[in-house]
């Protein structure tokens, strides 16, 4: 970050104030911010503050004879390291994907041969709209890269995707792209939420876990470089951008997507996934026979991803395997490391008085060959960080 200029589009919303925040975080990470405010950005934040915190003149309209005179919006397209555009607004991407330039932000985004970063805010409605969504997978493949947005309440009072990602996300987004992190050139696969079991067509057998630790921990992991690769089971939270997604719904889904993504230098298996399989799952949907019976299902055992990944031949250098356990935590776990033969087990308590199991936070136990280590009660965001340091580290040995 140290030394690299980044131009910043502010367009116009009410999560615009949050850019102010991005500046702050860049000029202290040692970046220089080129500010650019849209006419509709100008409505929500003021040019004065947003020059003030940036250090720099802000960029406001195309035709100011002064400015082209400096700097010729041309020129101001090419000075930075990286273009990032937050709040990216359906109005601003829509100009981006159909490539307008009649103003300063359009035109410079158009003019630019510099990496594009967008942080997306706006009204629910207007982000799953389809003609959004369009934009969306044109500038994907024009090469834009996105951060968020996040999903939660929003101004307007609705709730759902839409809101721009806070700004230490937008931020750490800006330092994958710019910075080699610890485990650039890694490749690391990730498993994560729960696996879906069928017993017919129309009902499965599936359990509590979110798949917000194993989203987190993917995110953390590329945010240090690797190259990951996501298999997931039928999850809560979306999946990380700037990862390979693969999506599979059983165990033995999970475990054929897992071998297919070896070799990799570490495996984190975050996936709550299911011990049991339905032996004689219907292949049409089970209906009452009117004699009042009912069917009697009949179990077989899953396949066990993490014990045949630890013993198998293409075995990652370190393999991280997960426990949820509910009494006897670290006993547990500290005996699961050994029968299912993987490096360290992240233990946690899934009691439902701890309200981790879908919840927000995490308290967890690492257990190497070391013997254990406590870490405190912290967000699932903070362990996935500490984690990923941890995995970089044991890998640079
Ligand atoms: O035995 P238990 O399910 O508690 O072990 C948890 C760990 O084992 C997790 O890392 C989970 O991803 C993995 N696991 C697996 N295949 C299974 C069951 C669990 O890989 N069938």
């Amino acid at each position: 970050m140290q030394g690299k200029r980044i131009l910043l589009v502010i367009g116009g919303g009410i999560a615009a104030y949050k850019s102010l925040l991005l500046i702050r975080l860049l000029r202290a990470a040692g970046a220089a911010v080129t500010p650019v405010l849209t006419r509709a950005g100008a409505e929500f934040v003021t040019p004065l503050s947003v020059s003030a915190l940036a250090g720099e003149k802000v960029y406001t309209d195309l035709f100011d004879l002064t400015d082209e005179a400096e700097m010729g919006h041309i020129q101001l397209s090419r000075v930075a390291d990286l273009i990032v555009v937050a709040p990216a607004t359906a109005d601003l991407l829509a100009k981006m994907a159909q490539g307008r330039a009649d103003d300063l932000a359009s035109t410079l985004l158009l003019a630019t041969d510099t990496a594009v970063l967008a942080a997306p805010a706006m009204n629910v409605r207007m982000w799953s709209h389809a003609a959004t969504q369009r934009n969306l997978a044109q500038l994907r493949l024009d090469g834009v890269q996105f951060v968020g947005p996040d999903e939660g309440e929003m101004a307007c009072g609705e709730f759902g995707p839409g809101r721009l990602a806070e700004p230490e996300a937008i931020f750490a987004a800006i330092s994958r792209l710019l910075d080699a992190g610890p485990l650039t050139g890694r490749h690391i696969l990730v498993t994560s939420g729960p696996t879906h079991e069928p017993i017919d067509p129309v009902r499965y057998i599936a359990n509590r876990s979110s798949g917000a630790q194993g989203t987190a921990i993917a995110a953390a992991l590329r945010d240090l470089g690797a190259a990951v690769t996501f298999v997931t089971g039928p999850a809560l939270v979306p999946a990380p951008e700037g990862v390979r997604v693969v999506r599979v719904e059983t165990a033995r889904e999970m475990l054929a997507a897992v071998e297919a993504a070896l070799p990799a230098d570490a495996a984190v298996m975050a996936a709550a996934v299911a011990d049991w399989r339905v032996a004689n799952a219907s292949g049409s949907k089970m209906k009452k026979d009117g004699t009042g019976k009912a069917p009697a299902l009949e179990f077989s055992e899953n396949p066990d991803i993490l014990a045949s990944i630890s013993k198998g031949d293409t075995r990652p250098a370190l393999v991280v395997g997960f426990a949820a356990e509910t009494d006897q935590v670290e006993a547990h776990a500290a005996a699961k490391r050994l029968r299912k033969g993987c490096d360290w087990i992240v233990a946690n308590d899934v009691s439902p008085s701890t309200g981790i199991m879908g919840g927000a936070e995490n308290a967890v136990v690492l257990i190497s060959d070391a013997g254990s280590e406590a870490w405190p009660r912290m967000s699932k965001d903070a362990v996935a960080r500490r984690l990923a340091e941890r995995i970089a580290a044991a890998l640079s040995s």
